[in-house]
């Protein structure tokens, strides 16, 4: 798994201090509110947990499966459902989790979707934001980190399903995806 990744770009301790100090922002925030937080599977889940953990406030948590991606590293555009949410958010105050914000169109669609069950407000929280690729604009209320435009794996992040599990967030060598891209 070593052998395929070129550089860290966000170590652990980086990580884990950043999603703390997101968490404190979000109890902070939603103080007196009750709050539904929405991990996008499967990318969000380590963020998910991690940011869960840090947010000192009654949540609900439910989780929406979304494909956009495929084994490819770019955007299909198209954006299915796979798994929606167990929660009705009518009337909620609801925080979208997601890992990545790419091309936007993945949020932007889930964006408009939820809207459309009428919650109380939607906010995004998004881990990592490329903003040099975005084709349509989406509003990310709360961000992790600013990447530059390297296809990036770990923390939950993968390429053709590998990788989620690296407990940092590093670069992969072109080389493992240049056929696909
Ligand atoms: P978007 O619709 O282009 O914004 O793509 C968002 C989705 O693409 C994310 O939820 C990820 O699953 C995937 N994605 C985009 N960039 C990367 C990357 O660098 N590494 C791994 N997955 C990525
Ligand atoms: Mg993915």
């Amino acid at each position: 798994m070593e052998r395929d990744q070129s550089k860290i770009l966000i170590s652990q301790e980086e990580l884990t201090k950043r999603v703390r100090e997101l968490g404190q922002q979000i109890t902070r925030d939603y103080a007196g509110k009750e709050l539904v937080l929405i991990g996008v599977l499967k990318g969000a889940v380590m963020f998910f947990s991690d940011l869960a953990r840090e947010i000192k406030l009654p949540i609900v948590m439910d989780f929406i499966a979304v494909s956009s991606y495929g084994d490819a590293t770019h955007s299909s555009g198209v954006v299915r459902i796979l798994k929606d949410l167990d929660e009705i958010i009518e009337g909620k105050h609801v925080l979208i989790v997601e890992d990545i914000v790419d091309t936007g169109l993945t949020l932007n669609y889930l964006v408009d979707n939820l809207k459309s069950r009428k919650p109380s407000s939607i906010k995004i929280c998004c881990f990592l934001d490329k903003p040099s690729r975005r084709m349509v604009d989406v509003k990310v209320d709360y961000k992790g980190f600013d990447i530059p435009d390297e296809f990036v794996v770990g923390y939950g992040l993968d390429y053709a399903e590998k990788y989620r599990n690296l407990p940092y967030v590093s670069i992969l060598k072109p080389e493992i995806y240049e056929n696909n891209r």
